[in-house]
């Protein structure tokens, strides 16, 4: 397994200090671990069915787990005291591993804003740098009309309109800016007319 299962938890176990009891950790989800996909099948169902059309079923978010597993993927669970599942970040690499795509990242609604999903950002961002990835990358969509990008002409203006984002409702946009993300692209229509796909990128070489 590269880079070793004790040296990554340790990484994560540092970045959470403080922030959340040091008994929750951050590990590999393995194919094996038939409860973890399930827990993390569940999360993403639950946490994006008002949101999204991407997992309208558990079948459909069970086989986007089984799809992140596997090298040279990077699947990883957020665990509590319990071992129980609170959060779930996958990444895959594209040109050449140079850009890590990260797909999806979830934390379950009774556990957010308490530093999970910061903390499983970053351990993919040390995963990916360890593996000399340079740029780390998402695409979050706007189907409800959340952000200044949707139910807007994109192929008119589009410097302005990218240098005068906003968002609002429950749209992650101002997470993975205080993160260090910066808005770098949209892909209009990409969910339907005026519901595109929100391009976030940062360098982490
Ligand atoms: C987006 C998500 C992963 C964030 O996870 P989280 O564990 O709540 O985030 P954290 O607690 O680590 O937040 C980190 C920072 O972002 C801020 N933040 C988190 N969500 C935010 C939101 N919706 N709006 C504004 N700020 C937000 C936090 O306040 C915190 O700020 P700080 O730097 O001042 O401490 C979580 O809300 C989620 O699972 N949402 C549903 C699924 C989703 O949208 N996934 C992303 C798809 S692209």
């Amino acid at each position: 397994m590269e880079g070793g299962l004790v040296s990554r938890e340790v990484i994560s176990f540092a970045i959470l200090e403080g922030r959340y009891p040091t008994t929750m950790r951050i590990t590999d989800l393995s194919r094996d671990d038939a409860s973890g996909i399930t827990q993390a099948a569940n999360l993403l169902h639950e946490s994006f069915r008002s949101r999204s059309s991407a997992w309208p079923d558990i079948g459909s978010a069970q086989n986007e787990v089984i799809l992140s597993l596997g090298s040279p993927k990077i699947s990883r669970v957020a665990l509590d005291e319990s071992g129980r599942v609170v959060g779930w970040v996958g990444a895959q690499p594209q040109y050449d591993g140079l850009v890590w795509e990260i797909h999806p990242l979830v934390v379950a609604p009774q556990s957010r804003r308490r530093g999970i999903g910061r903390a499983l950002v970053r351990d993919v961002e040390a995963l990916v740098g360890a593996r000399g990835g340079l740029t780390l990358w998402l695409g979050s969509d706007d189907e409800l009309g959340e952000t200044s990008l949707a139910n807007v002409d994109l192929y008119a203006g589009l410097p302005a309109r990218l240098s005068g984002f906003r968002s609002g409702g429950e749209h992650p946009a101002p997470f993975y800016e205080r993160l260090g993300f910066h808005l770098v692209g949209v892909l209009p229509d990409a969910n339907g007319r005026g519901k595109p796909d929100i391009f976030f990128a940062k360098w982490i070489g």
